[in-house]
């Protein structure tokens, strides 16, 4: 028998194109299904003084197709301490919510994550960031979108680099994760890819450069901004005194990364994802996050897809460096 009557829904931490879609699967499986659906804004801001809201199915028309998230989103400091998690409770209660599906990253699963043990409140992830960085999926919602938008940007940066003969070392997103450097890297054809998983990627950056030298050539170094050697901008002031020669350019693409219309496949991944949370709610699961392996839905614990490390795919790795312009490094 499913206990279950009233649910809330928020978006936390970074936004990401597709979340809207996401909000509108839940919302519109829920009301479906015979729950009353909450938004919660602000992410857990909102929860903790009581910005929530009763949703229908028109308060989600419209909005599959726009970036960002209309609930809105932030990073509660507030929501970290247990006074923070007790007035949001309060406030939960107050409206009579039973659970809430929570739309984000591993910060905002942790928080989930501990609030489920404190208090008797179902709590369901929909991995929702461009970092693609989370454990037990292979996408998150956001992360096609992202890299679509980074390989428009290096495709534009190409044409100029290459009417110049530059180098340009061009930063993206990812805190400590290389997946939208690695991916975006293989479909815009960047030269060097340089991401946090691996080691001495400056090391790697000075070999190509010193072959390029030799073809004088321009060339797109795609960098992931979590690089433990040093931001773009660092690794190109390092490098370009040892190679007088190339007029060396560096961009940071920021933000841009986060907006846009979400792609056909982050839109379908959200639906998909939304309505598969109000499904396991259903089923009275609690404290998973739903998620998507070899194209399946599947249920992560939440304290699995916390503490677990995604890795990159080695083979994507090997692929990049396969077909770059001087193949696998030569040791
Ligand atoms: O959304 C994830 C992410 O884009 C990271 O790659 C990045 O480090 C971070 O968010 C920056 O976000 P903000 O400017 O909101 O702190």
């Amino acid at each position: 028998m499913n206990k279950i009557k009233r649910i809330g829904v928020l978006t936390s931490g970074g936004d990401a194109p597709g979340m809207n879609a996401a909000i509108r699967a839940v919302t519109r499986a829920g009301i479906n299904n015979s729950l009353e659906v909450f938004g919660i804004r602000r992410g857990y801001e909102g929860m903790i003084d009581g910005d929530i809201f009763q949703m229908n199915s028109e308060t989600v028309s419209g909005v599959i197709q726009k970036g960002g998230t209309f609930l809105l989103t932030a990073r509660s400091k507030r929501f970290r301490e247990p006074e923070g998690r007790r007035e949001a409770y309060e406030q939960l209660k107050r409206i009579g919510l039973d659970a809430v599906v929570v739309i984000g990253g591993d910060g905002s699963f942790t928080g989930a994550n501990i609030m489920s043990m404190e208090y008797d409140i179902s709590f369901i992830g929909i991995p929702g960031t461009i970092d693609n960085d989370l454990y037990g999926t292979d996408y998150t919602i956001g992360y096609d979108t992202a890299l679509n938008t980074v390989v428009e940007a290096v495709d534009k940066i190409r044409d100029t680099a290459s009417s110049h003969n530059r180098i340009f070392f061009v930063e993206v997103m990812g805190r400590e994760a290389g997946f939208v450097a690695i991916n975006s890297g293989i479909a815009s054809g960047a030269e060097i890819i340089m991401i946090p998983e691996e080691k001495n990627q400056i090391e790697k950056a000075r070999r190509f450069l010193a072959e390029r030298a030799r073809k004088n050539k321009s060339s797109i170094i795609l960098v992931a901004e979590g690089l433990e050697e040093g931001s773009a901008m660092e690794i190109a002031s390092m490098l370009t005194p040892e190679f007088p020669q190339f007029d060396i350019r560096v961009s940071i693409l920021g933000h841009i990364q986060r907006g846009g219309s979400p792609s056909a496949k982050d839109r379908i991944i959200a639906s998909r994802m939304g309505a598969a949370a109000v499904e396991a709610l259903l089923d009275n699961q609690k404290s998973i996050m739903v998620g998507v392996v070899n194209d399946v839905i599947v249920q992560v614990p939440l304290n699995k897809t916390i503490k677990l490390h995604k890795a990159i795919d080695e083979n994507l790795i090997s692929l990049a460096e396969g077909i770059c312009t001087f193949g696998p490094p030569k040791n």
